[in-house]
């Protein structure tokens, strides 16, 4: 059952490829510039006037949240907030008739999360949902949804359900910028064009395998890791470091790379590492002065950079390269090797990787 890997956890990463095309399919239309979200279709006058999209969510679809709202506000221009659910319900949120609600769910059944739904519903606000399974609870408590198409995971560490709910954010977000033609169709045709070109993309990140086997070799008797990055790059830090404190129990934080030397750059010594998303994108000469502030104080750098980079890769402890992406699409690929870290530091720890201690598949209590 699970096809040949030691683990679900390793059989679900390597499925990403094939769990963010299905979550495509049928959906874009790269030749016209075009998406179709059935779900959502009799939304599209609510989506043109809404005043902003809050997002609620826990973990890690709290993460796939946060760089939704990167993607809405950027392509859509509609403000987005996101929301743990569990925060949300427990303040006296303002919520009105115009507000869009998008609940973010694998299994459809975390406690926080129906609450926060029931009462923005309560509140009048429309409420959408993304979730991974079919007939949970979620989905039957939203106006509508639309469902990421990842298939079962077994692994209590969410891989594949984190690149499904990304994948579905995008298009959310093209399909709001469609609908209210911020974006020029050329520009989506573009966009989508490079968006079908993911999966293959993501296969390429995933033969850095064998590299990231030795770096985990390395960093396996660490314990702290930091895990920074800029822009849509900083969900992928905390997406980073919630993995490997899950599955390894090594304490690990993630930072807006920015936000280090308002603080944690005071545990920076020759024994932290420091997981860096160093990409080519519009904040890399930032990230690059970032980790000369870490090698300053000799920490450990693993950089994520661009194939082909030869600037950080000169500073950088390890480089694991992955292929060139639109800044949009950067999640979805960056993620991939730090689930392999995370996944291979606590098989050498000789952790429990699909059921790590204390964490269960969905948390039905609040
Ligand atoms: O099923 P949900 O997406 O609502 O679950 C939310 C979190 O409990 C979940 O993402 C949790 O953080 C995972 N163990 C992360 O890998």
């Amino acid at each position: 059952e699970k096809g040949g890997y030691d683990h679900f956890m390793l059989k679900e990463i390597y499925e990403q490829p094939r769990s963010i095309k299905d979550s495509m399919r049928g959906r874009i239309y790269p030749n016209e510039g075009k998406l179709q979200l059935g779900g959502l279709k009799q939304y599209e006058e609510k989506f043109k006037n809404a005043d902003r999209i809050i997002i609620v969510a826990c973990g890690t679809s709290w993460h796939a949240g946060l760089v939704g709202e990167y993607l809405i506000e950027e392509f859509a221009r509609v403000p987005v907030e996101v929301e743990y659910a569990s925060e949300f319900r427990y303040r006296n949120p303002i919520i009105s008739e115009k507000d869009i609600v998008i609940a973010i769910s694998q299994s459809g059944e975390t406690a926080d999360t129906m609450a926060a739904i029931e009462l923005a519903k309560e509140k009048g606000a429309t409420i959408l949902g993304i979730c991974n399974v079919v007939g949970s609870s979620i989905p039957r408590l939203t106006h509508a949804g639309v469902y990421t198409h990842a298939g079962p995971e077994i692994g209590v560490a969410s891989t594949k359900a984190f690149t499904a709910q990304v994948t579905v954010l995008t298009l959310i977000a093209f399909y709001v910028a469609q609908i209210k033609g911020t974006v020029t169709t050329g520009k989506l045709v573009e966009l989508l064009t490079e968006l079908e070109s993911v999966p293959t993309l993501v296969e390429k990140a995933l033969k850095a395998n064998d590299l990231i086997v030795k770096i985990a070799e390395e960093l396996k008797d660490s314990r702290n890791c930091l895990f920074l990055g800029r822009g849509s790059g900083f969900p992928v830090a905390l997406e980073g470091a919630l993995k490997l404190k899950e599955i390894s129990y090594i304490h690990a934080e993630g930072y807006p790379a920015a936000e280090m030397k308002h603080g944690p750059i005071a545990l920076i010594d020759n024994e932290m590492p420091v997981i860096v998303i160093a990409t080519k994108n519009s904040s890399y000469e930032k990230v690059i002065s970032n980790i000369q502030e870490v090698k300053a104080r000799k920490g450990i750098v693993i950089a994520i950079v661009t194939e082909g980079d030869t600037e950080v890769k000169n500073m950088a402890d390890y480089t694991i390269e992955i292929p060139h992406a639109d800044e949009a699409f950067l999640p979805l690929i960056a993620t991939i090797p730090l689930q392999l870290l995370s996944y291979h530091i606590a098989v050498m720890r000789g952790c429990n990787v699909d059921q790590p201690r204390n964490l269960a598949k969905s948390v039905t209590v609040e």
